[in-house]
């Protein structure tokens, strides 16, 4: 079979929190790559595209171009995915406009999502933008799962759930 190519995308306001944790263990798991949003220039949208030359686009095509899965890493920021991510999200609209090709290639990826946050209940609604965008890219979702750090680490009994989650979910490829 195959070996999947996947890449973690890490969109927390912070490269060495707590989020970082979730995804160093999901890497291990899965031997995915990472990229940290942090770490990248994204500006917000912008309807005349003033933010065209940042690393938006250099990144999305690396994305395009490598990886058959891509799993958001996102800390829960005010019930909502991170502002990091979420300027990711609004970018893929350049995609849609001015880069129609690089929005197609999308089709057919597979889409997965891990939320970090401070408690262990994720609200209702938090995974729908997930869910949606990638029905209205065409891709596939493969679902969520929730996490969160207690004294610095990984619950014990929330490795065996994520653990699973990455074995059953996240590597199938659809
Ligand atoms: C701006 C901000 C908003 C937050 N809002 C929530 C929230 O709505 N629900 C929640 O469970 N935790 C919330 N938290 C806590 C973070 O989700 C939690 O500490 C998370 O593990 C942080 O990950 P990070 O270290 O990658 O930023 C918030 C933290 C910040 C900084």
């Amino acid at each position: 079979m195959m070996k999947l190519k996947g890449v973690i995308i890490q969109g927390s306001s912070r490269s060495d929190g707590n989020t970082a944790k979730i995804v160093s263990f999901v890497q291990e798991k899965t031997g995915f790559e990472s990229i940290d949003l942090k770490s990248k220039n994204i500006g917000a949208f912008d309807y005349n595209f003033e933010n065209e030359g940042d690393d938006f686009l250099p990144l999305m095509k690396e994305i395009v171009f490598n990886y058959d899965t891509l799993i958001f890493a996102t800390p829960v920021y005010w019930y909502s995915m991170s502002g990091i991510m979420k300027n990711f999200f609004d970018r893929i609209s350049d995609c849609l406009k001015t880069e129609k090709e690089l929005g197609r290639m999308l089709r057919g990826k597979n889409m997965g999502m891990v939320s970090c946050g401070s408690d262990s209940e994720l609200k209702k609604g938090f995974e729908m933008p997930f869910v949606e965008s990638a029905n209205y890219l065409g891709m596939n979702y493969l679902g969520n799962m929730h996490t969160w750090i207690e004294n610095e680490s990984i619950p014990e009994s929330l490795e065996k759930d994520l653990s699973n989650f990455i074995e059953n979910q996240l590597m199938i490829s659809k």
